[in-house]
């Protein structure tokens, strides 16, 4: 099950995506000690600090999970402390996902959090916060000046998350690969609204947000699959995996490590999740004749 994402090695492709835990370092350890899990992406986190939008910030739609919590965070320098206080305790790698406005920002984040970071993932998708996320990701120039600055702070692994909230995703993908990322996640939330029939209004306090969980698989899928005919780095598959089945899915779409988040609030925050995916993953290699999950990364492009 070992895989390798650029230069970060993983014991198992299986991620854990941002924003599933937070912004607490405990639980970053804790999770960090599960066999299954190949790496750790931080919650995003930002120059400033921020405090999120006022609930309700997040609806379980049965199918998949609506939320706008803004982007919650006690900003790059006090996250820094917190991340210092469990580094060296950590068995995986640790991924830190930053969400700049500018190319200034990013590279100001980026040199400070080197020191506690395996890698980085740039947030350039969150579809509901004011100038940043999708904001700046939709524009390819942007995504360059942002990936560029972030590329001239740091040797470390360099993963960009793009939006499926924009047709030309292929061409800020392209972006960030030309800017100097090492590797593209896809995707992000897709933007979405509920409205309470009862209370007749929106049920987000921010009245739109991101939909992630089973609902978006398909979508994931798709991208990942277009991603893999039009780039030549690797593409970490995330959106809607709650079994083996997504997993495998993915990586046949071409995704070389997988993240994995609205399954583990599905389930009530437990990591067996990654237990049993491991587990229905090496069974279904087993099956198939495969020696290694390396060779199952892009085979759907075969027939
Ligand atoms: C949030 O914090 O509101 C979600 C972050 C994201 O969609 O990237």
């Amino acid at each position: 099950m070992k895989m390798e994402v650029a230069s970060l090695v993983l014991r198992s492709p299986l991620i854990v995506a941002s924003g599933v835990l937070g912004s607490s370092g405990s639980l970053i350890k804790n999770v960090s000690e599960n066999p299954s899990v190949g790496a750790v992406v931080t919650k995003t986190v930002t120059y400033k600090p921020r405090n999120g939008y006022e609930n309700p910030t997040v609806v379980d739609l049965g199918y998949g999970f609506l939320n706008a919590m803004g982007l919650p965070n006690p900003g790059y320098l006090d996250y820094k402390v917190e991340l210092a206080s469990i580094k060296r305790d950590l068995e995986v790698p640790l991924i830190v996902s930053i969400g700049p406005s500018n190319g200034e920002e990013a590279g100001k984040m980026v040199e400070a959090l080197n020191s506690v970071a395996d890698g980085f993932e740039v947030n350039v998708s969150c579809p509901h916060a004011k100038n940043l996320g999708l904001e700046v990701g939709s524009d390819v120039q942007t995504v360059r000046k942002i990936v560029k600055a972030v590329r001239e702070s740091t040797g470390k692994p360099v993963l960009v998350k793009i939006s499926p909230n924009v047709t030309d995703f292929v061409d800020v993908a392209r972006s960030a690969v030309d800017a100097g990322a090492d590797a593209i996640t896809a995707i992000n939330t897709v933007r979405g609204m509920a409205i309470d029939v009862n209370a007749m209004k929106p049920v987000l306090s921010n009245l739109y947000g991101g939909l992630s969980g089973k609902a978006i698989h398909p979508v994931a899928v798709r991208i990942v699959y277009e991603l893999y005919e039009k780039l030549e780095v690797p593409i970490v598959g995330c959106g809607g995996v709650y079994d083996w089945k997504d997993a495998v899915e993915l990586m046949l779409a071409g995704a070389t490590a997988v993240q994995i988040g609205s399954a583990i609030a599905y389930r009530k925050m437990s990591l067996n999740v990654f237990n049993e995916i491991e587990k229905g993953i090496i069974e279904y290699l087993t099956t198939k004749g495969f020696s290694s999950i390396r060779e199952l990364v892009g085979l759907a492009h075969n027939s």
